[in-house]
């Protein structure tokens, strides 16, 4: 095992309690861990030494929801959105068709390319869903790709019911024989609980089903209008409920109340024409908020979280910190993966060695140059992939 020593660093955002933002500092990677995080001047040797020049280093994003199987392209679709027509949910059949046509090659190549491309940006934890399949075997194929790839893959059979199905006989195959055959390879199941989609009732089952399964539980909730889909989320013990674009007080004191992170897509409510989440009001009521880039071909088609943190801050009303903090530790805590051994988002001894060092002094830049590619280098695991 190599062991790599980052120095010249010249604002450290750790994420960890106790070492917080550290100046003039440096970090040593010990194969894919993280093996030592101090100030530059006591930094101990290592086999390499890599110079930072005072650039800003920071835990690598943690998208924590993206839809990344698919085929296909919706850009009529945006194209449509831009001239006025509403994002609706039917628009999923058009990527369920051409993903249920291509072959599992196709399927594996495009998300290995855009899980390079959000690498090449700084994202180094991406967790990704099936939910373009809709029938056991595509369901199953579209979890086993996403599980050699990704990682942390989510079950999403319950996306939408397929044009001419019936509702009920879908819904007993998603919480019979498709949750059955998909469980092996994933360790989440979510439900897309909205108008068009599934309604409360219908949610709460393939929630329960899914948990009587040992799976964890994640819910797309309050994205198109004001629903259920948060409070469900909250009763069920969902780790994350995501989208939260239309909430009532109700549900910002459920959220503050809960462990339930409020994970906010805030690209997708531009693509969709959709007003901002609350992220602010989420924040000040005492909620754990993530950012998250929800990459996909319909509602959000872009893999930066750069962009996410930039918006969050120009007009969620988020601190710099803040909206990096959600978009590396809050990511990682709706993955339940931010402590212990291996954890991800934070950068303190023991913690998985993803890191992302900025062309910028500081995170700050990320807000005050949005749209300027910010990423000078990037490690998983250890390994230098930028
Ligand atoms: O998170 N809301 C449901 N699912 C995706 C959209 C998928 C699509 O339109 O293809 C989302 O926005």
């Amino acid at each position: 095992m190599t062991s790599i020593l980052i120095t010249g660093i010249g604002e450290l955002t750790t994420n960890d309690d106790e070492l917080g933002r550290l100046a003039s500092a440096a970090i040593v990677l010990d194969g894919d861990r993280v093996a030592w995080v101090g100030s530059a001047a006591s930094a101990p040797d290592a086999d390499e030494r890599v110079d930072v020049a005072g650039r800003a280093v920071l835990p690598g994003w943690v998208d924590s929801h993206t839809h990344l199987v698919f085929a296909g392209d919706r850009t009529a679709e945006f194209e449509a959105r831009m001239a006025g027509a509403a994002y609706q949910a039917g628009g999923i059949a058009v990527t369920v068709g051409a993903t249920r046509a291509a072959t599992d090659t196709e399927l594996a190549d495009g998300l290995r390319r855009h899980l390079a491309e959000a690498a090449a940006q700084g994202t180094t934890c991406v967790e990704t869903k099936t939910g373009y399949g809709l029938t056991v075997e595509d369901e199953v194929r579209a979890a086993r790709i996403a599980a050699e790839q990704a990682d942390e893959v989510t079950f999403l059979g319950a996306h939408l019911v397929p044009p001419g199905t019936d509702a009920r006989e879908y819904l007993d195959l998603v919480c019979g024989p498709m949750l059955v055959a998909v469980a092996p390879h994933v360790r989440w199941a979510d439900v897309f609980c909205e108008t068009g989609a599934f309604d409360e009732e219908q949610s709460r089952r393939v929630l329960r089903a899914a948990a009587d399964q040992g799976l964890g539980l994640r819910v797309h909730g309050n994205q198109l209008g004001r629903g259920p889909g948060v409070r469900l989320a909250v009763e069920e013990g969902a780790a994350s409920v995501d989208h939260c674009t239309h909430l009532a007080d109700s549900d910002i004191a459920a959220l503050a109340g809960s462990t339930t992170v409020a994970t906010l897509l805030p690209a997708c409510d531009l693509s969709t024409r959709q007003p901002l989440p609350p992220g602010r009001e989420l924040l000040d009521a005492g909620a754990t908020v993530a950012l998250a880039s929800n990459c996909n071909p319909g509602s959000s088609y872009t893999s930066s979280m750069a962009f996410c943190v930039a918006t969050a801050v120009l007009q969620m009303g988020l601190s710099v910190e803040e909206a990096v903090r959600a978009a590396t530790w809050g990511g990682a805590r709706a993955l339940r993966r931010e402590t212990g051994d291996g954890a991800v988002g934070v950068l303190r001894p023991g913690a998985r060695a993803d890191v992302h060092v900025l062309d910028a002094p500081s995170v700050t830049h990320l807000a005050y140059r949005p749209g300027v590619p910010l990423t000078h280098a990037v490690w998983r695991k250890g390994m230098r992939v930028r």
